[in-house]
């Protein structure tokens, strides 16, 4: 059996959406910006594309601007708010932050502005009086992520916007793991900029959103030609963006259904697990998360060494480390969450989508606990730990 459970990495382009996008390869290749009918009728399918997105979101359609992906959304946000606050320079983010933001967030503390990183408590949570305190004068913009992509962690987006507003600095919000999740409503939550990504969400690869709202002054990252109201230049990526809209309308018909079911599989998932694996504990606030996510740390193994093993058995999730110059790095935001090293080395992140179903949690339930026992047994930690014990007992 093979079992996808890194829907957090990327998701499965729906159906609906490859057929959606399918007459944008063979017959309606037209340019949207040309004078003709052949282009104009594209062009239309664009404008559809943008509707369904803004329905997503709860925008206006003239808010959405197409981009490449959600990194890109994300660096066109924060640097081009910058570029038009040429007196402001201070930049409040997280320490929990996906590269796209926390990278482009510190090569800008290299050009000159000054950086804050937000600390998180031990389930992942912001204390809101930190970040109204951390907003000075100086402060250009606060870009801080609706839920994080390891733990499924959420925070409060709502409360945000409000200290940023009646502290008069911009919000941008990393919502990449968010859109097609949990509902979004930014006619009711003052988010000024807002970033998504369409392989997120059953759409395919290469395609993203930025919002901006209305009044919301923001230089173009990428520069050149008319396209998307001069806001961001480049021949749009029809086939993707009309898949991108699909993927938004799928979603929004589907959600409040599909959250339901796959919060209670995630949900036996993560209790099986801790049944069934002494020691394993779940990271990130288990009260405020996204219905698909669990990260679980396995204690005294390494997360590597489970994905393998899980790969072999056809199970896909990803580990909370990352090989840096060949040595394995816990992952940011379990370091800052100060989760011990022996856990969040071997922590596991399952991200669940529409697309799994009961018998892949009874697969998974089954083929899990074997790995980690297998891995316990050889743990070079459980070994020292087991002759440990096996001392004192003979001193006893
Ligand atoms: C929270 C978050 N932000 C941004 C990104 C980057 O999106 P993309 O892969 O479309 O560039 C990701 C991707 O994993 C993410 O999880």
């Amino acid at each position: 059996m093979n079992v996808y459970l890194d829907n957090n990495a990327t998701t499965a382009v729906a159906p609906e959406v490859t057929e959606a996008m399918m007459p944008f390869f063979r017959d309606r290749w037209g340019n949207p910006s040309s004078m003709h009918r052949f282009g104009g009728s594209v062009a239309h399918e664009v404008e559809v594309a943008r509707e369904r997105v803004a329905a997503l979101l709860g925008a206006h359609p003239n808010e959405i601007v197409f981009t490449s992906c959600g990194t890109e959304s994300d660096n066109a946000a924060i640097r081009g708010a910058l570029a038009r606050l040429p007196d402001r320079r201070h930049i409040v983010t997280t320490k929990v932050e996906h590269p796209a933001v926390r990278t482009t967030c510190r090569w800008l503390r290299g050009q000159g502005c000054p950086l804050t990183e937000l600390g998180v408590d031990s389930k992942g949570r912001l204390d809101l009086d930190d970040l109204a305190a951390a907003i000075t004068d100086n402060t250009a913009i606060v870009s801080v992520m609706w839920a994080n992509n390891e733990t499924g962690a959420i925070f409060p987006v709502e409360r945000i916007a409000e200290i940023c507003k009646s502290k008069g600095v911009l919000f941008h919000c990393d919502a990449v793991q968010v859109a097609g999740k949990i509902p979004i409503d930014l006619s009711r939550t003052r988010v000024d900029l807002l970033a998504i990504s369409g392989h997120k969400l059953h759409a395919p690869k290469g395609v993203g959103v930025l919002y901006i709202r209305r009044g919301t002054k923001v230089s173009p990252l990428i520069m050149g030609g008319h396209q998307e109201r001069g806001r961001r230049a480049g021949t749009e990526n029809v086939p993707y963006i009309v898949g991108l809209g699909r993927a938004c309308e799928l979603a929004m018909e589907t959600m409040a259904e599909e959250n339901v079911r796959v919060r209670a599989m995630r949900d036996r998932l993560e209790a099986g697990l801790l049944e069934r694996c002494p020691g394993a504990v779940v990271n990130g606030d288990p009260a405020h998360r996204l219905p698909n996510t669990t990260n679980v740390s396995f204690e005294y193994v390494e997360g590597e060494a489970i994905l393998l093993l899980m790969d072999q058995v056809g199970i896909a999730a990803s580990s909370g480390s990352a090989c840096t110059s060949g040595s394995l790095e816990p992952s940011h935001v379990l370091r800052a969450m100060g989760v011990p090293f022996t856990c969040a080395h071997g922590s596991i992140r399952f991200s669940l989508s529409r697309y799994n179903t009961e018998a892949e949690v009874d697969y998974t339930l089954e083929q899990i606990p074997r790995v980690i026992h297998r891995l316990r047994e050889i743990s070079p930690y459980v070994t020292s730990e087991r002759s440990n014990a096996s001392r004192a007992q003979a001193g006893a």
